[in-house]
């Protein structure tokens, strides 16, 4: 069950937990409202691409209004990012390393175990209408084409945790990090992510729509934005792009 003060919709089955939170935002829902579904028959994660969702893993998405301009509200994509590090933490061994990675991957061991989609439609005043969160985790399943690279809680936790128990512990971690930004701003957010930063201060690739840029991960901006450093010695502020290991590029 989510904390206090929200609601939470099940389904066996839904094309898309974003989608249904989605549908329910245009139909005036009010914010505070999870939707969690066992399944998901077009689950959609980043970049147009597809989420796989079979029973077992937790396929979650909450609807929000936040009252503040969207490029602030996109930072609710680091809150979400805060209370799935914290998930994993909860359940693995504390000498295990759950880092995040920008923008918004949590790592165990080096292996992602979790997807964070936010979408939002525009409203008045230049803020959103809406915001959805989309949260997806790995507690059993992982695709078998990207065994490799991706986690489960399963790889660490024998018996796995029940789905139902992991929904519990996400939301709450969740409304707690979504009280420090609503009170305190991002600063705090910003602070607890760069803690857990996976490849600060190392040689990055940004692969951008247009260009990729190699780097130093210099860190994030007041809004998120990832800091890339030159060799040299030119700063870029990059809004969006995947991120990769880049040797023996930085100095
Ligand atoms: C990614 O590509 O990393 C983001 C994946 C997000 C998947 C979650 S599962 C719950 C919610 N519903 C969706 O269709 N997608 C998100």
């Amino acid at each position: 069950m989510p904390p206090n003060g929200y609601r939470l919709t099940r389904f066996d089955r839904c094309d898309s937990t974003n989608e249904e939170a989605r549908r329910q935002g245009d139909a005036g829902a009010a914010a505070g409202l999870w939707i969690v579904s066992d399944e998901q028959t077009k689950g959609r994660g980043r970049r147009g691409r597809g989420w796989q969702s079979p029973p077992g893993n937790l396929y979650s998405s909450l609807l929000l209004r936040p009252d503040r301009p969207t490029a602030e509200a996109a930072q609710l994509s680091f809150v979400a990012a805060l209370a799935v590090r914290d998930l994993a933490t909860h359940y693995l061994r504390s000498d295990s390393q759950v880092l995040c990675k920008w923008p918004n991957d949590v790592l165990l061991e080096g292996r992602k175990y979790s997807g964070i989609l936010l979408e939002s439609v525009a409203g008045p005043g230049g803020k959103p209408a809406w915001v959805v969160l989309g949260i997806g985790i790995n507690v059993v399943f992982k695709p078998a084409e990207l065994a490799d690279a991706v986690a489960t809680l399963a790889d660490y936790c024998n018996p796995p945790p029940e789905v139902g128990e992991v929904f519990t512990v996400l939301s709450q971690r969740f409304e707690m990090w979504l009280q420090r930004w609503l009170e305190e701003g991002f600063a705090p957010v910003r602070e607890a992510w760069l803690s857990s930063a996976h490849r600060l201060g190392e040689a990055i690739e940004a692969r951008l729509p247009s260009e990729t840029l190699t780097g130093r991960f210099a860190g994030l901006d007041e809004s998120g934005s990832l800091l890339l450093e030159t060799k040299a010695g030119v700063r870029h502020v990059i809004q969006a792009a995947d991120v990769f290991p880049a040797f023996g590029e930085a100095d």
